[in-house]
């Protein structure tokens, strides 16, 4: 069944763009990246857009689907009725380069921000196993994509330039979160946490959960049990005291 849609797609760069009308076919099946290539093959040839796999796993492919961040690869025309408008932007939290291809260097920023897992010194292959229960639960975490649709959602950088520094976003508030409860990792991930990522300005909200196309649970798997840990630290006398000791 072949049926034509209106959609509606932003079109600029970095300085100036505006929505344009397309009317375009669909067939039965299709997703909406299969729009924009059909779009690119017949009345838009040079519209920009980021995607690699077309099967949900590379994560390039994200972008604002009537107001939603989402994975343009992954969502299925089926679930819009046919008088429906579609109007696709580009994620919002980044600089535009071009129509729907925004600069996600933040992210990658932020990455390099985080120190990479640290063992204790002297350990050798074979020394440590860890249980199935630690294993399974940076495997959780594991899943990301880095399509950093909670990145672009997350209300404290959405629409907030000035929190960008401050803040690591809630894909890597969930790395160090991950590395913070790796039974091996030596770093003290605490206190960077609250004092160089932004730990604190998280305040729940569960946006980016929403939004993350692995359902991994960000919020309650890795944000509060890192809140939960940090807090712990800060009021257990034994910890409190020691820090205290050693700072002299
Ligand atoms: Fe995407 Fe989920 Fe990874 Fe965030 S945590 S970057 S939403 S896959
Ligand atoms: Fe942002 Fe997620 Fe926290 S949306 S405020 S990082 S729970
Ligand atoms: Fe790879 Fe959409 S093209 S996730």
């Amino acid at each position: 069944m072949t049926h034509d849609q209106h959609f509606r797609v932003w079109r600029g760069d970095d300085e100036k763009g505006e929505l344009v009308d397309y009317p375009v076919e669909v067939n039965e099946g299709e997703v909406v990246l299969d729009i924009i290539h059909r779009l690119q093959a017949t009345q838009a040839q040079d519209m920009a857009v980021r995607w690699n796999c077309k099967a949900g796993k590379c994560g390039s492919c994200s972008v604002e689907i009537n107001g939603k961040p989402r994975l343009a690869c992954m969502t299925r025309m089926s679930t819009f009725g046919e008088d429906e408008v579609i109007t696709v932007t580009p994620l919002r939290t980044f600089p535009v380069i071009r129509d729907l291809v925004t600069d996600v260097s933040f992210n990658y920023t932020k990455a390099r921000e985080i120190p990479s897992f640290a063992p204790p010194e002297g350990i050798e292959p074979g020394d440590y196993r860890m249980a199935q229960v630690d294993v399974e639960r940076s495997q959780e975490f594991r899943k990301c994509i880095e399509c950093y649709l909670c990145q672009n959602t997350c209300h404290v950088v959405r629409d907030h330039e000035e929190n960008k520094e401050a803040f690591a976003g809630p894909r890597y508030l969930m790395r160090i979160a991950e590395l913070d409860m790796h039974p091996l990792d030596a770093a003290d991930r605490q206190k960077a946490a609250q004092e160089e990522h932004g730990l604190g300005m998280c305040n729940i909200t569960k946006c980016c959960t929403e939004v993350c196309p692995e359902h991994i649970k960000i919020t309650d798997n890795a944000l509060i049990p890192l809140k939960e840990r940090v807090v712990d630290r800060k009021y257990d006398p034994l910890v409190w005291l020691g820090s205290k000791i050693f700072k002299r």
